[in-house]
């Protein structure tokens, strides 16, 4: 053994071994129909993007300021881990001339993000998310439906217990007198707040309801609401955005407290919760309408809206649901072989793994292990099928199948095999 310690993964970075990685491909293949059935189309944006575009998320957004990961190449530019997918995407919509095309641009994609927040249950220093965005149309029959896919999406995961918090913060025209009313609200209390919202009633006063601490929790049920100081345009698209849902059977409570952590919202946001999340993580996704985004990105004034669900939350949540997803095993059929007197069976077995192939996944076992300690592998490792070759059978290209559960054997040519396997249906 060596002295040092085994090497291990960084904090808050995770491995999605194989045995869970079924659970994730079940819920990201369920993200993509989901998003292709509402005819939204894949995009991929790149993970490193310059920290300026980044920061324009806002600069009082944790994701984008203490809690980004810089990047720092010899000279250049300065780069960063992105810490969420619309501010990339909404510059891929620009840069890829998508604003060209008939709008709104539908987009959708799953990838990692991260930040460099104090890793705990549920909070990751690198997630994975199921990012959706619908661009270049103001509509609220388009933040609807944005909500539809992330609640379908779900839906068809298998997940039930979800909750949807609505609200609307309001935009440029009206929300500065929010600002305001939610000054003068909290500046008498300014003593009873934590140190971060005391900083933040003059900066970014929002921010203040969306505090964790129980001090700043307590206070925030006098606060006055956002719904309470909205323009007749932002008044109208709200009530739209609920018609809407109501018309689309989906159940949803009027949050009037929830701003959500990113400082580029305007008018409706929303956030799915599950009962089962406990505590400050309890967010399976979020998203709302950014319509002063891509001016923030010096690109040209466009209205969006989009949602991003949380893959490792749902995987988890699904778990402990007990809705059980079953890992495919390795391979369906490993062929083993019998060597009798020491000849090299690799070159013949894997000749016939290839022919097999052709029918299910197959792998071949190289150990030259006894055939007990080989079939004892092949039963540990979940294979429906073994093939068994010794030097004799190889020359004469046949092999003993055998359907491992049910306990039966048979002589088989290398050429009868694929049908045979295609007759089974495995
Ligand atoms: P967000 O609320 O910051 O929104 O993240 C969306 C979801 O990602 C969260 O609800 C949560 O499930 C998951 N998530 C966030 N941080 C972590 C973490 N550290 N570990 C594990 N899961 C996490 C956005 O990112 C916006 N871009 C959503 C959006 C899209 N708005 C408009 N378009």
């Amino acid at each position: 053994m060596p002295s040092a310690p085994p090497i291990k993964a960084a904090r808050g970075v995770r491995d999605i071994l194989p045995a869970e990685r079924a659970a994730w491909r079940w819920v990201e293949e369920a993200a993509r129909a989901t998003a292709r059935n509402y005819g939204y189309q894949e995009i991929e944006t790149p993970i490193l993007e310059q920290v300026e575009l980044i920061e324009r998320v806002g600069e009082d957004t944790d994701a984008a300021g203490k809690e980004l990961f810089r990047v720092q190449p010899m000279g250049g530019q300065r780069l960063a881990l992105r810490p969420e997918a619309t501010v990339g995407v909404v510059r891929a919509y620009f840069e890829g001339a998508l604003h060209q095309h008939p709008q709104p641009v539908r987009l959708f994609f799953t990838g990692a993000m991260f930040r460099h927040d104090a890793p705990q249950k549920l909070r990751y220093r690198q997630f994975y998310q199921f990012d959706v965005e619908a661009i270049g149309d103001a509509s609220p029959a388009l933040d609807a439906e944005v909500i539809e896919v992330a609640w379908e999406w779900l839906a068809s995961v298998g997940l039930a217990r979800v909750r949807l918090l609505l609200n609307s913060i309001g935009d440029s025209v009206c929300r500065p007198a929010y600002l305001e009313a939610l000054r003068a609200y909290y500046r008498p209390l300014r003593d009873q707040l934590c140190p971060q919202c005391r900083d933040r009633i003059e900066t970014n006063p929002l921010r203040l309801l969306d505090c964790k601490e129980d001090g700043c929790q307590a206070l925030k049920a006098g606060a006055p609401r956002s719904i309470d100081h909205l323009c007749e345009p932002c008044a109208r698209h709200f009530e739209e955005v609920r018609r809407l849902l109501d018309r689309a059977g989906i159940e949803y409570s009027l949050d009037p407290f929830l701003v959500r952590g990113l400082d580029y919202y305007t008018r409706t946001v929303f956030e799915l919760q599950h009962e089962s999340l406990g505590g400050a993580q309890n967010a399976l996704g979020g998203g709302g309408r950014y319509d002063g985004l891509a001016a923030a990105i010096n690109w040209q004034d466009t209205p969006g809206v989009g949602f991003a669900g949380g893959i490792d939350r749902v995987v988890h949540v699904l778990r402990e649901e007990g809705q059980e997803v079953v890992s495919a095993p390795a391979a369906e059929l490993i062929v083993l072989t019998e060597p009798n007197g020491g000849e090299d069976l690799a070159g013949p077995a894997a000749e016939l793994a290839r022919i097999a192939r052709a029918v299910v996944p197959t792998a071949v076992d190289y150990s030259g292990r006894s055939l007990r300690a080989q079939m004892r592998a092949a039963g540990k490792a979940d294979a429906h099928w073994v093939a068994i070759i010794n030097a004799d059978e190889a020359a004469a290209r046949r092999a003993r199948l055998r359907d491992m559960p049910a306990h039966e054997q048979r002589e088989v040519t290398w050429e009868e095999l694929a049908g045979l396997l295609a007759n089974a249906g495995t």
